[in-house]
């Protein structure tokens, strides 16, 4: 496959198996059980996304990164989870950023699909965060 397509795939992957990791590690920090759940599912579509990615880069004859992206020590090395939230939110957009940055160029109907796909997942997760941030939900006192 197309060297660059791979190395776009293998970054996103890595940028997906981090957020699904921060996710994880923020579960404990939420003090609303709605909080807890919301940061489960999406940390659950992250790791969709990075094994989609991996399944995407085997299928046009590639081969998967399965290293994780440096964001996880960005996102520990702040205290409060507010702020760790809108730092995952900023890193889930420049995401979408490089995703439909890339789409047009992107020949294979599936992988452009998906790509889409993801894209909008990470929209509306984004959305949900940022209102679960406007209700305090991240504040310590919930
Ligand atoms: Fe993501």
């Amino acid at each position: 496959m197309d060297q660059e397509l791979e190395d776009f795939l293998n970054l996103m992957g890595e940028a997906e198996r981090a957020g699904g990791r921060v996710l994880h590690e923020l579960i404990d920090l939420a003090q609303s059980a709605e909080l807890r759940e919301l940061l489960k599912k999406v940390g659950h579509d992250e790791g969709y996304y990075a094994g989609e990615l991996a399944g995407q880069v085997r299928r046009l004859g590639g081969k998967p990164s399965n290293r994780t992206g440096d964001f996880v020590e960005k996102v520990r090395a702040i205290a409060a989870l507010p702020d760790k939230l809108a730092l995952l939110n900023r890193g889930q957009r420049w995401v979408i950023k490089r995703i439909n940055e890339k789409i047009p160029a992107i020949p294979d109907e599936n992988l452009k699909a998906f790509l889409t796909v993801m894209a909008q997942g990470h929209e509306l997760n984004i959305g949900a965060l940022e209102e679960a941030l406007r209700r305090g939900l991240a504040q310590a006192e919930h």
